[in-house]
């Protein structure tokens, strides 16, 4: 690392420090001196995170003025601390699926039909028998906390102000209670099974209590994920800075207190076998709807409509899970096909512009899924940042649907897009 990257970490770190309780318990000759101990981030080859890595000039200074979601991206740089940057940043292997799942988009073209009545365009969707004024839906994304003060109180609140789905993580860094109660109803629960049943049923139960109306089973980081850039970010335990030991060390997260078991989350190497039959595991202990979160293809989303799911969630986890270099937005339309309108399905990952939105729509999703511009709204402005990106989406979708001639979310078809590869 250059000297003058190391400098601007350095005041970057204190910066944020500063605005933390953290900074008086700990002191700050103690943390330069950690921060100059710590190993730096190596270069990587990947071209879309090292890009995301480099701090930008220019920045916005409120969240009125960011254009699109990618504004609030170069302050959430600025403002976090390198390994939560690494966290949020990551992907797996080179990272490629987080380049492949943006650019994916732009297999699509639109076709655009302007000469109708726009006057009174309906954005609203019908899900699970209840309605909601936008099809934006702010995914599951772990330990807020990390990357703002107000943490997933800000998501919620700005969830609330803007009326839009928001679904919890199960890593959550504020209680679903707490969140629900932020939100003013309950959200959706994403939850991670642990290696033992009984711990998972005692989660499930907990969320089932505070109200939450859908419980979202993610799937796709069973197998385990490669993420290399953020073990690059973070560097190894023995040289982090000391007040990383006050947050990360000994900590039980909210929805893992009290568990029967409060290990780490094995996610498929424990005794427990995951595999379809484990939706009647659940189904068995609780009467919330349930999603799968990270089905890539029209095989799984049959066993899923075979399994009686509510609902299905595509998703390649933002490019975290597997590199598979195939980007959602290709994975949408065999689950489509396969699922035949039978039961909803949410689509996410790589989605940045309301053009995308529209284009998942379009190849058959009844919602859509934004994941990091979450992050870097939040670490950008707190829960302004997010009203603001989820204006900037909307007015997006908005104008988009304008311009294509479809004022209703149905009428968002696949005839209102070519597809580059097959020249239509
Ligand atoms: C996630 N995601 C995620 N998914 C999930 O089911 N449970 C979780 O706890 C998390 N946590 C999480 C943390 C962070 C920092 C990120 C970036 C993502 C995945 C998330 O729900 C979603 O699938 C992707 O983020 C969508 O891709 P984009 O929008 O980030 O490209
Ligand atoms: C992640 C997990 C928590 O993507 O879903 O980091």
């Amino acid at each position: 690392m250059a000297s003058s990257d190391i400098s601007a970490a350095r005041r970057n770190f204190l910066r944020l420090l500063a605005a933390t309780p953290l900074a008086s318990a700990v002191g700050v000759p103690a943390v330069l001196e950690a921060l100059q101990q710590a190993k730096p981030l190596a270069k990587k080859k990947a071209a879309a995170p090292a890009a995301a890595l480099a701090p930008k000039d220019n920045l916005i200074t409120a969240a009125s003025e960011a254009v699109d979601v990618m504004d609030f991206e170069a302050v959430a740089r600025k403002n976090l601390l390198p390994a939560h940057w690494a966290y949020m940043a990551t992907g797996v292997d080179d990272d490629a699926t987080i380049k492949a799942n943006h650019e994916g988009f732009s297999r699509y073209q639109l076709r655009m039909r302007p000469l109708v009545d726009f006057s009174r365009l309906d954005m609203s969707i019908q899900l699970l028998g209840r309605k909601w004024s936008t099809p934006i839906v702010l995914c599951p994304v772990a330990s807020q906390k990390g990357f703002h003060t107000e943490g997933e109180k800000g998501t919620a609140k700005a969830a609330r102000a803007k009326g839009h789905l928001m679904c919890l993580s199960n890593q959550t860094s504020t209680s679903v209670e707490d969140v629900n109660a932020a939100r003013g109803e309950p959200v959706w629960f994403q939850l991670y099974a642990r290696p033992d049943f009984a711990s998972t049923t005692q989660i499930v139960k907990r969320a089932e209590a505070a109200g939450c109306p859908v419980l979202v089973w993610t799937v796709d980081l069973l197998g385990g994920s490669n993420r290399e850039t953020l073990r690059r970010g973070e560097g190894p335990l023995s040289v982090r800075a000391p007040f990383c030991k006050e947050c990360h060390e000994g900590r039980v997260q909210p929805m893992a207190q009290g568990l029967a078991s409060v290990g780490n989350l094995e996610r498929g190497a424990g005794p427990t076998v995951f595999t379809w039959d484990y939706i009647k595991r659940l189904r068995d202990v609780t009467n919330m709807k349930l999603f799968v979160k990270g089905i890539q293809t029209g095989e799984d989303a049959e066993l899923g409509v075979k399994a009686g799911l509510d609902g299905l969630w595509v998703s390649n986890h933002g490019g975290r899970a597997g590199e598979s270099l195939r980007p959602t937005i290709d994975s949408l339309p065999e689950v489509a096909a396969a699922v035949s309108g039978k039961i909803p399905i949410i689509c996410d990952s790589g989605v940045r512009h309301g053009t995308d939105i529209f284009k998942a729509l379009a190849l058959g999703a009844t919602a859509v899924g934004v994941g990091r511009p979450q992050v870097w709204s939040l670490a950008a402005f707190g829960q302004e940042g997010v009203e603001a990106m989820l204006d900037i989406l909307r007015r997006e979708l908005m104008m988009t649907m304008r311009q294509a001639g479809a004022t209703s979310i149905d009428k968002i078809t696949r005839a209102s897009l070519i597809d580059r590869l097959r020249i239509g």
